[in-house]
């Protein structure tokens, strides 16, 4: 394993490619990557990278965003059937259909969504800005896509009226109401997060909720020695990491997403060495979808750095 993490530095370097991995990715994928972060924070990162190779250790929503957002750099899958099944709970001819139901309302796609998609909506949003993002917008109505449940969380922290779609994520939703409430009893102490991915009925017993990088926030920030984390396994390296000191337990043991668990040592070598399973869109679909991806990016008042 050794020479292999060791392949991967020289060749990055070679290949002048920055590798941008998720919070949920494998512990030696988030070890050998430049930047490591949630959804929002590689988006931006991808907006600004210098090196002319991006390698996004991530699911295949997350390399199409790179690829949206630097349209000039050449952006790598490790393994291209990493996919989101929530992103794929929201077909694009279902979308154009739901629209006409809804006139007077704007449209909101989590990023967790395909670039078609993306190409028919008025701004995206990650779980770390989606209030923000709801917020600046004009219209009472908002229709939200795909995710029910960040939907839901929405609702509760914003006057507008918001129009669910009914996607969700298979693995936050695996988490059940009896293991909330065995951690509870068993670490009375230690307060309980999740992620708004989650169910109401979960996000109801915790006491914070929120995306993975505000996650790694507060595990810095908190006084707490030891906390319950409801999210995909791979953030506990991350929180362990940023926060040595605290002990991290997963809320469930279920919470594995095999996409993001597709890229390994030997796909991200092979990727550089060939620079194979390159993301590509049509330029059409990809300056539509660019365009609610940079207001998003917006919202915050970040500047799309150079492409
Ligand atoms: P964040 O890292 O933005 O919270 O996203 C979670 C997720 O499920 C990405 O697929
Ligand atoms: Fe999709 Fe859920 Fe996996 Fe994130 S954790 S990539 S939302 S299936």
């Amino acid at each position: 394993m050794y020479n292999k993490l060791e392949k991967i530095k020289e060749l990055k370097k070679e290949r002048d490619a920055v590798i941008l991995s998720h919070n949920y990715q494998m512990p030696e994928i988030q070890d050998v990557a430049d930047v490591v972060g949630d959804s929002f924070e590689l988006s931006k990162k991808a907006a600004e990278v210098k090196a002319s190779t991006i390698v996004f250790c991530g699911v295949h929503f997350m390399a199409e965003c790179a690829h949206i957002l630097a349209p000039d750099k050449t952006v790598l899958l490790p393994d291209k059937t990493a996919g989101c099944p929530m992103a794929d709970m929201a077909d694009v001819d279902d979308l154009i259909e739901k629209k006409k139901e809804h006139p007077n309302a704007k449209v909101v796609a989590y990023v967790n969504t395909s670039a078609k998609v993306k190409a028919e909506v008025d701004i995206c949003c990650t779980s770390s800005n989606a209030k923000e993002v709801v917020d600046s917008l004009d219209t009472e109505e908002i229709l939200f896509l795909p995710d029910k449940n960040l939907a839901w969380y929405i609702s509760n922290k914003t006057d507008k009226k918001i129009i669910p779609w009914q996607g969700y994520c298979i693995t936050h939703a695996r988490v059940s109401q009896e293991e909330v409430d065995a951690c509870r009893s068993n670490f009375p102490d230690a307060p309980i997060i999740c992620h708004p991915e989650c169910s109401p009925e979960i996000q109801n017993k915790v006491d914070h909720i929120m995306g993975t990088g505000a996650m790694v926030r507060f595990a810095k920030e908190t006084d707490a020695k030891r906390i319950i984390v409801g999210t995909e396994m791979g953030l506990i390296h991350r929180l362990q990491k940023e926060a040595p000191d605290k002990e991290f337990l997963l809320l469930s043991q279920s919470f594995v997403c095999s996409n993001m668990k597709k890229t390994t040592p030997d796909n991200l070598l092979y990727v550089l060495e060939n620079m194979e399973n390159k993301i590509t869109l049509e330029p059409e679909i990809r300056e539509r979808a660019k365009d609610s991806l940079v207001k998003m990016l917006e919202v915050r008042g970040e500047a799309i750095g150079s492409r």
